[in-house]
């Protein structure tokens, strides 16, 4: 007897209420040529927090639109996870803090929530989505759905190469069985190590060794694909119809795409078709030894780049997940979500219907560890998506100056006591308030 579907219900994304432009804005004061960001990073702007947002503030409006959109009241929700790696209660998790925020505005409250906090860089997002999967799964939610968070001010001290790549963002989602969305597979890839090339320990900005960081991220997404291969039925490039992956920057997804697309190709009659101009994948019984195996692989992946074949099947399944990324930069534990988001809203756009159609999402969190499971898209998906208003959320930010930027990331940099007048005017939404008091609705 087949298990009743349980996934994503429901989805709502906040952004940070300013922009960055950085070909215009960022490139001609970093003196760099405005191509390195849109065409290198891939990245247009970064969605950056006004004086009034914090993870707390972003994340309850999210959740709050979401809430409304599904006609939910908290007796509705029986847990609440939030990841975020940019808490600031080392004790009291941000679930509680959001929560709060929430309270204030509904007539009943979340005592019977179990809330949490969820830490592991930017992967936490999905496991959060995996708690509640396994908790609705166990059947210990009493009918109730689960409501995660992800919620990030991802900021790099400035003159970092990382400051090209910031972001600011929540995105909220229901887990619920009977999904409208996306089934969750049971079926999960892992690729996991101790590493240090990304860190926050005790300090507000990340240490980061940014190239080391890319070759971590690719290395764990190896191991990510090679485990969820070896128990999965669905492993091919037909099987899926997009592949949402951790975003911290478009170029970044453009190299994990290639190494997913040898992996999914392998054995298919997209490989077989590909032989007569590039030859076969090479076989690791074929060579000597392990560095001769990847001299011929990453020999072979230069070539799979340059194909029709390749370039068309990016096109179609890579392409659209970064939509969203291009225009706001890392969200971090929201990053893969709003890949999946971007991927989902693009085909509303294009009137493709994807009921029934998989996805294969792969996420990401530096530290490190790399996690694939596939999703399949649910008959009510297009009703549940359409109505996102991310492109008038986005429109709406505030376009800073350059000094305007220096000013506000000074702000958020709670090392510095600087105060100044936001840019921005709240509308019914939920305000920092200073510490303390936190926030409320204004
Ligand atoms: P950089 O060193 O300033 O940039 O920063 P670059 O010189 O390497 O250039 C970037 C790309 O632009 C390159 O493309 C250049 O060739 C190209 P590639 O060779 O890599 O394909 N380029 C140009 N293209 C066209 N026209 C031009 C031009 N100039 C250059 N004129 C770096 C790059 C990634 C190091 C930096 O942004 C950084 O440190 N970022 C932060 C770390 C990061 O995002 N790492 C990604 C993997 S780790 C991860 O995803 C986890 C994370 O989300 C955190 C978490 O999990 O918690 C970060």
């Amino acid at each position: 007897m087949s298990q009743t579907p349980v996934g994503i219900d429901g989805i709502e994304l906040w952004s940070g209420k300013l922009r960055l432009d950085l070909p215009n804005t960022f490139a001609p004061v970093k003196d760099e040529d405005p191509e390195k960001y849109t065409k290198g990073l891939g990245v247009e702007h970064s969605s950056l927090p006004d004086v009034y947002e914090d993870i707390v503030t972003m994340g309850a409006n999210a959740a709050k639109q979401l809430l409304d959109r599904k006609g939910l009241t908290p007796d509705d929700i029986g847990r609440i996870d939030v990841a975020t790696e940019s808490a600031f209660d080392n004790s009291k998790p941000v679930s509680t803090y959001i929560a709060g925020c929430l309270e204030e505005v509904y007539e009943d409250d979340f005592h019977h929530a179990n809330k949490g906090e969820r830490k592991f860089a930017c992967v936490s997002g999905t496991q959060s989505i995996d708690d509640a999967y396994n908790w609705i799964r166990a059947g210990r939610n009493r009918g109730r759905a689960a409501l995660v968070i992800a919620t990030d001010t991802a900021l790099y001290e400035r003159g970092d190469p990382g400051e090209a790549t910031q972001g600011a963002g929540a995105i909220a989602m229901l887990i619920d069985s009977d999904p409208d969305i996306v089934a969750l597979s049971t079926e999960q890839g892992f690729g996991s190590a101790d590493e240090t090339d990304f860190l926050k320990p005790n300090q507000q900005f990340p240490s980061v060794d940014g190239k080391r960081s890319m070759q971590v991220y690719l290395a764990r997404m190896r191991e990510a694909l090679e485990d969820y291969e070896s128990i999965a039925d669905d492993t091919h490039s037909d099987d899926f119809a997009y592949i949402p992956f951790h975003t911290p920057f478009p170029g970044m997804v453009r190299k994990a795409a290639l190494l997913g697309f040898r992996h999914i190709s392998r054995g298919t009659d997209v490989e077989s078709a590909l032989a007569s101009e590039i030859g076969s994948q090479p076989r690791e019984s074929e060579y000597v030894s392990r560095e001769a195996y990847e001299e011929a692989i990453r020999g072979y992946m230069d070539e799979l780049k340059e194909t029709d074949t390749y370039r068309e099947w990016y096109e179609t399944a890579i392409d659209p997940t970064v939509n969203i990324a291009r225009m706001v930069g890392n969200w971090y534990t929201g990053s893969v979500h709003i890949a999946r988001l971007s991927t989902l809203m693009s085909a509303v756009d294009a009137d493709r219907d994807l009921a029934g159609e998989k996805l294969l999402v792969a996420s990401y969190g530096s530290g490190a560890q790399a996690e694939i499971h596939a999703e399949t898209v649910q008959p009510g998906w297009r009703e549940a998506i359409a109505p996102i208003n991310v492109d008038t959320q986005l429109e709406a930010r505030y376009d800073l100056s350059f000094d305007e930027y220096e000013r506000v990331h000074d702000v958020h940099n709670h090392e510095k006591d600087t105060e100044i007048e936001a840019f921005t005017t709240p509308e019914s939404e939920f305000v920092f308030t200073g510490w303390g008091r936190m926030s409320e609705r204004r």
